[in-house]
């Protein structure tokens, strides 16, 4: 494939057919294609880069525009953590297309394709991201339906979980296009038999591909069509070695049952070494900011950090029931980015351990002044106890989380 230079690895130059716009988004090149159609590199009116999904279906029945547009506005209010956010869709055009944030990297799939599979500590972080991913998902109601390695991208900061509920949303069309929607080797056993998909489905898909991250391949194969479904309904899953704690929870998530499945947010608190059964409101949603930090921590081995769960969710960007026009600047997640550097940044300018470090800084000249009655002296001394006084606080509150984090 012809890569277009000067854009990220990967992107493919526009085909001649290829719209250059959709609605206010500049189209700058193909970032490849799946089985709801082609995903290109768009630019808002600000220059913010966003992905623009043009989806493969026929929108014209009123009914399945508006069952459509309520799965995306579902979409659009998950929690930005660990997740590429979806910020705008239009159904009005000739073809209706969804907009995400768009995130720099690989896919999960090629990163396993050409560097292998992925072990220790990034695996762990890999488990974090993804389901902590599908614990905000949840927590909005949306059901995934279409998680695996393909629709984890990992980006600088960590993997991201893209395309939730847009297979649902193409999915209310599914008996008008009788396409099959998902990937067999990741669908839960559930589904073959028609029962309903709710998020069980998901904790499925997110233990296959953990399984798949781990071993390179899919926990019931991928040969032929039957003979994985077959393999998904009656047989045990076939593993590669993971730590004790990680092989336990993944073949739970693997049952064929959904109700022996735990929830998301179970998964989340026992990767990170929590008690799941005690859970309340706001631990739970702390525990998704501890997610999402855990899974972009840059050292392979800095330890996990302290969940001290009292910080609750960032307000949600959208809210609204119609997807609305894009804002300036939605290409960025609001809640959660970059969790050392956004807490150096708070602690450097911290009023209160400024005005500390100043106190202190006057007591050691002070101290200098009576100890050697010289000016000189006193400010050296005053000088180098603000300093000390002020490093070692701003180190220690951002190893700790900072003192202002816990207010
Ligand atoms: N938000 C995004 N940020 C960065 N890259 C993206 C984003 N969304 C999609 N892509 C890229 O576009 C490619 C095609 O995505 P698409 O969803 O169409 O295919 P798929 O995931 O392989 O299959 P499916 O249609 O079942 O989701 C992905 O492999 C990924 O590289
Ligand atoms: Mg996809």
């Amino acid at each position: 494939m012809t890569e277009l230079a000067g854009g990220p690895p990967g992107l493919a130059p526009l085909w001649a057919h290829d719209p250059p716009t959709a609605g206010p988004y500049r189209l700058l090149g193909r970032l490849g294609a799946g089985g709801q159609g082609v995903v290109y590199l768009g630019e808002d009116e600000q220059g913010d880069r966003v992905a623009v999904k043009m989806i493969n279906i026929d929108l014209r029945d009123p009914r399945a525009r508006s069952q459509f547009m309520k799965e995306i506005a579902a979409a659009r209010r998950v929690a930005p953590f660990c997740t590429a956010q979806v910020l705008f869709a239009d159904v009005d055009g000739e073809r209706p297309y969804v907009v995400s944030e768009f995130i720099e990297g690989p896919t999960l799939f090629r990163h396993v394709r050409e560097q292998g599979p992925v072990t220790g500590n990034a695996l762990h972080r890999l488990a974090v991201g993804t389901a902590t991913a599908l614990a905000a998902i949840h927590r909005s109601h949306v059901v995934h339906c279409d998680l695996k390695p393909d629709n984890v991208v990992l980006g600088r900061d960590g993997p991201r979980v893209i395309d939730f509920g847009i297979a649902r949303a193409v999915g209310v069309t599914e008996t008008v296009t009788s396409q099959v929607v998902g990937t067999i080797a990741y669908m839960a056993p559930e589904r073959f038999r028609n029962d309903g998909v709710g998020p069980a489905c998901d904790v499925f898909a997110w233990a296959a591909t953990i399984a798949f991250a781990a071993g390179g391949r899919p926990p019931f194969g991928n040969d032929s069509l039957f003979a994985v479904m077959h393999r998904v309904v009656h047989e045990p899953p076939d593993l590669p070695p993971l730590p004790p704690d990680l092989d336990d929870l993944v073949r739970q998530c693997l049952a064929k049952d959904p109700a022996d499945r735990p929830e998301a947010e179970h998964v989340l608190m026992r990767l990170l070494g929590q008690d799941a059964t005690a859970a309340g409101p706001h631990r739970r949603e702390a525990m998704l900011e501890v997610g999402h930090e855990t899974a972009g921590a840059p050292t392979p081995n800095q330890p996990l950090p302290i969940p001290t769960p009292t910080i609750p969710v960032q307000a949600r960007t959208g809210g609204q029931d119609a997807p609305t026009a894009p804002a300036a600047g939605q290409g960025r997640p609001a809640a959660t980015d970059d969790g050392w550097g956004r807490r150096l940044r708070r602690e450097a300018t911290d009023a209160w351990g400024v005005s500390t470090a100043i106190f202190l800084g006057s007591v050691g000249a002070a101290a200098g002044y009576l100890a050697s009655g010289l000016v000189g002296d006193a400010a050296a001394a005053g000088a180098a106890t603000f300093v000390v006084v002020y490093l070692v606080r701003l180190l220690l509150a951002v190893a700790l989380g900072g003192r202002s984090h816990q207010t």
